[in-house]
């Protein structure tokens, strides 16, 4: 492989390009894709939002101190990229894109999007004003998740969900399963062929996340 060295920038793909759904005491709602989001810790249950302030979204979320991020579906992308190119000082998006707003479980003001099958509800615990863009720190208070996802055991199989990945200005479906949490070290049935190198000795997967 030959590599061009080019200028520090954002170049951290795929990223889940997710609907964000907030309002204010007010009743204003708002519904704005973001793509600089990510989980930050696992316990207690934290992620982020980065918004850039000059978004009609930006203040609802600084007033209320309240979001939630709403995963993508193929079925929903076409309605998450015009979230992303319109704005709510314009537009109802939730009527434009024929959305729901639905009850959140834990947070007062900010609606959950009721066609999208997982539903993280998110209270702001420190705003980085880190320069074009705030993060917004956030905890989890509740998810909440599309039922018909969830087996016998109380396992959620998200992969039935449809899920769709943000990529250098592009979107694409989930596809094809190339292994699970560990399986590079898990043990494999007799027979099976074993990969090249040295044995590592007896470790289990470390935790996820
Ligand atoms: C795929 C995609 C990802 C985006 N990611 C972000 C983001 O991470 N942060 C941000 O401030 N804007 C992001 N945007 C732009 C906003 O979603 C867009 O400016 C939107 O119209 C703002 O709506 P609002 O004014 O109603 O808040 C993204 C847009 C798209 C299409």
């Amino acid at each position: 492989m030959t590599k061009q060295v080019w200028r520090g920038g954002n170049m951290l793909y795929p990223l889940p390009a997710v609907m964000v759904s907030c309002a204010d005491a007010s009743g204003a709602s708002d519904i704005v894709t973001v793509a600089w989001t990510g989980t930050i810790c696992t316990n207690p249950p934290m992620l982020y939002v980065s918004i850039r302030p000059e978004r009609a979204s930006y203040q609802l979320i600084r007033e209320s101190g309240e979001f939630v991020v709403n995963l993508t579906t193929r079925r929903l992308q076409r309605a998450c990229d015009w979230c992303g190119v319109r704005s709510g000082r314009d537009y109802d998006k939730w009527a434009e894109c024929g959305l729901t707003p639905a009850p959140a479980a834990k947070l007062e003001l900010a609606p959950v999007i009721a066609e999208s099958p997982v539903n993280i509800e998110c209270k702001v615990t420190e705003v980085k004003e880190l320069g074009s863009h705030h993060m917004f720190l956030a905890s989890v208070e509740a998810v909440q998740v599309d039922e018909s996802l969830v087996d016998a055991r109380g396992r959620l199989d998200l992969a039935r969900a449809g899920l769709t990945a943000y990529s250098h200005g592009e979107y694409f479906e989930l596809g094809q399963r190339l292994g699970t949490f560990g399986y590079s070290v898990r043990k494999k049935p007799i027979g099976a062929k074993k990969p090249a190198g040295k044995k590592p000795a007896g470790k289990k997967p470390a935790a996820r996340g």
